[in-house]
């Protein structure tokens, strides 16, 4: 008998403050005709002064454990997806678990840009697999307007700020696809591609924090092709056709992305969670942001098969299964 990562609970938090398009159509050449129709995005949230990835991490992760019924103190594992840290080190995850007032167990951050969300959760099942973790904490933190270039319009008007997370609890199990928990992980990198979607600073190359920097289109073009392959590989490792799955929660960075994944996987359009229009892309905080939604307003239910899917600089990509 081993153990399986039941979801017992998320949770989301966005910052108070909308900046539309129409906000940036005023400082930016751009419009909000152009940019609902390249990427579905109307709005997103953007952190205060002095609001860190730790504050939108330590918020939603106070509602995962809420809506979960779990005490601060059962968590013995911290794991954050993040690429906008409040510091180069600690980890985020470390502040995390200080606000929630946690002084025991291990709490580490993950970095793998916007698929970061789906490495957290596979970090943590296998720590939950291997029995070395009973309660786990898995979080994507961003405040990526922090790292944006405000007059770049080919990226500032993309990203938004956020966080959402989920509690993980250890329970016995038989291997069963029919049982409820995560079913299974698929995670991958091609580093060769790492100068597509960089960061033209940090803290050994030029010692500034430095902006996002993206090839668009070709991202776009391996996003489609690679996403479709992690999809497929989800479902063949579960012996599943793409008919069965419940709820597509896809990352949110281009809404023909993501219409596309769910016309591959023949789902219907009401069956693929969408934040995008009012989040934009959160990075690392866009996969439990829509889970949290679906989850709270009661589309996803007990029993229901759940697949996530992202990808991000690295480039990384990855899919996880579940069972709610
Ligand atoms: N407003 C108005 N015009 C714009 C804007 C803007 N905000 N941005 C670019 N343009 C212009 C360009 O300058 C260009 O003009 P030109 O033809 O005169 O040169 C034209 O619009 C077309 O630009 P493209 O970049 O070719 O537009 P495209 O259709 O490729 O859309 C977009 C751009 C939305 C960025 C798209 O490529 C995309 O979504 N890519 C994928 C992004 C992604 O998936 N990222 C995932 C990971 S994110 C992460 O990991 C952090």
């Amino acid at each position: 008998m081993g153990f399986r990562s039941l979801a017992l609970g998320c949770g989301g938090y966005l910052p108070e403050r909308i900046l539309t398009n129409a906000d940036l159509a005023k400082s930016l050449d751009t419009s909000d005709e152009w940019i609902v129709q390249r990427t579905g995005i109307r709005q997103r949230h953007v952190a205060a002064d002095g609001e860190f990835t730790s504050d939108l991490g330590t918020h939603a992760a106070r509602r995962a454990l809420a809506a979960a019924g779990v005490n601060p103190e059962e968590v013995d594992l911290i794991v954050v997806a993040t690429s906008t840290p409040d510091q180069t080190f600690p980890a985020t995850a470390a502040k995390i678990q200080a606000n929630l007032g946690v002084t025991h167990g291990a709490a580490f951050d993950v970095q793998a840009v916007c698929t970061g969300f789906v490495y957290a959760l596979a970090v943590a099942d296998n720590f939950i697999r291997a029995g070395q973790s009973k309660t786990a904490l898995v979080i994507g933190a961003e405040t990526f307007s922090r790292i944006l270039d405000w007059k770049d319009r080919g990226t500032c008007v993309l990203f938004g700020d956020g966080a959402g997370a989920l509690v993980l609890r250890a329970v016995p199990s038989n291997g069963s696809a029919a049982e409820r928990g995560v079913l299974s992980t698929h995670l991958h990198t091609d580093g060769s591609h790492h100068d597509l979607l960089y960061v033209d600073g940090g803290p050994s190359s030029t010692g500034t924090t430095g902006h996002l920097r993206m090839e668009g289109k070709e991202v776009f073009r391996h996003a489609v092709q690679r996403l479709a392959e992690v999809v497929d590989e989800a479902l063949t490792a579960n012996s599943l056709t793409g008919a069965q799955i419940d709820w597509l929660v896809p990352h949110q960075a281009n809404r023909r992305i993501i219409e596309a994944m769910g016309k591959k996987l023949g789902l219907s359009n009401d069956k693929v969670v969408l934040t995008i229009d009012r989040h934009a892309n959160t990075s690392a905080a866009s996969v439990p942001l829509a889970l949290a939604e679906a989850a709270s307003d009661g589309r996803i239910r007990p029993g229901q098969l759940v697949l996530l899917e992202a990808m991000g600089g690295g480039l990384t990509w990855g899919a996880a299964l579940l069972r709610w």
